[in-house]
């Protein structure tokens, strides 16, 4: 029979609300999303009061504030704190982004941290990565040349390196993948808008010379095909990037390739 009912073990509880500091002056609430796979609990969402005026400006200042001074279990991934190694992706005010480039004056009331949906957590913030690292080691993310290596490097004319650009800055946060429906229900199968901007990044290099292999990888009812243009990936991204228009010049050199 089918089960339309969510699993008890995921009903969200209410968990703590940790109580201001005595001199804070100027708080904000936070609601944050907690889950301890140890301690056999449901998930809940705890309540801090953080005190703005000893605060960087960043929603990722004030979690690690949470965590140095109110409860050092808050378990989070973060490295560069500047945008550019996506460690820190999770859903912030409903949606998701990098919380490190999130400012924390354009959240009105309330911030809200869930970790990014739909994927297994490991613990509190931090969403498991496995299965879509796997799906970004099967579109084989380097460069592929049957032509032996020059002595310097491969040149690429001015226009052929400008096919790159949108497409190198990924970060690979997976903010896009885990805000698209076709992901949540199919990310099995469906390679989803990260993995596929990343291999068209190697479909549009000019130096690499396994298209057709990439094509026929991709020549797939679920790998490919699943995206139903819905857009969430290319609202949500924090680099600003269009992986829906990477999927589209995937599927438009599919086509080619046919006619
Ligand atoms: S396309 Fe944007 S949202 Fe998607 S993984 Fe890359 S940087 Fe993150
Ligand atoms: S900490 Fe590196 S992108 Fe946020």
């Amino acid at each position: 029979m089918v089960e339309f009912a969510l699993p008890a073990n995921s009903k969200i509880g209410t968990g703590k609300a940790w109580p201001k500091a005595a001199d804070a002056a100027k708080t904000k609430t936070f609601k944050v999303y907690r889950w301890n796979p140890d301690d056999g609990e449901n998930p809940k969402v705890d309540t801090f009061e953080v005190d703005l005026e000893n605060c960087g400006p960043m929603v990722l200042d004030a979690l690690i504030k949470i965590k140095n001074e109110i409860d050092p279990t808050l378990t989070f991934r973060r490295s560069c704190r500047e945008g550019v190694c996506g460690s820190c992706a999770m859903n912030i005010d409903g949606t998701n982004t990098l919380a490190c480039t999130k400012y924390l004056s354009e959240i009105d009331g309330e911030v809200k941290v869930y970790p990014l949906p739909h994927m297994p957590v490991v613990k509190d913030l931090v969403p498991d990565l496995t299965q879509v690292y796997a799906q970004y080691a099967s579109i084989e993310p380097w460069l592929k040349s049957e032509t032996p290596a020059p002595e310097r490097e491969r040149p690429q004319s001015p226009e052929e390196r400008a096919k790159l650009d949108g497409l190198w800055e990924c970060i690979l946060c997976f903010s896009c993948s885990t805000s698209c429906p076709s992901y949540w229900w199919n990310g099995d199968r469906y390679l989803g808008p990260a993995i596929l901007l990343q291999a068209y990044r190697w479909i549009a290099d000019s130096r690499d010379e396994a298209t057709g292999e990439r094509l026929d990888q991709l020549e797939d009812p679920f790998r490919l095909y699943r995206c139903h243009t819905i857009m969430n990936c290319t609202k949500t991204c924090p680099q600003s990037l269009n992986p829906a228009k990477a999927i589209a010049e995937i599927k438009k050199l599919m086509v080619e390739r046919k006619g």
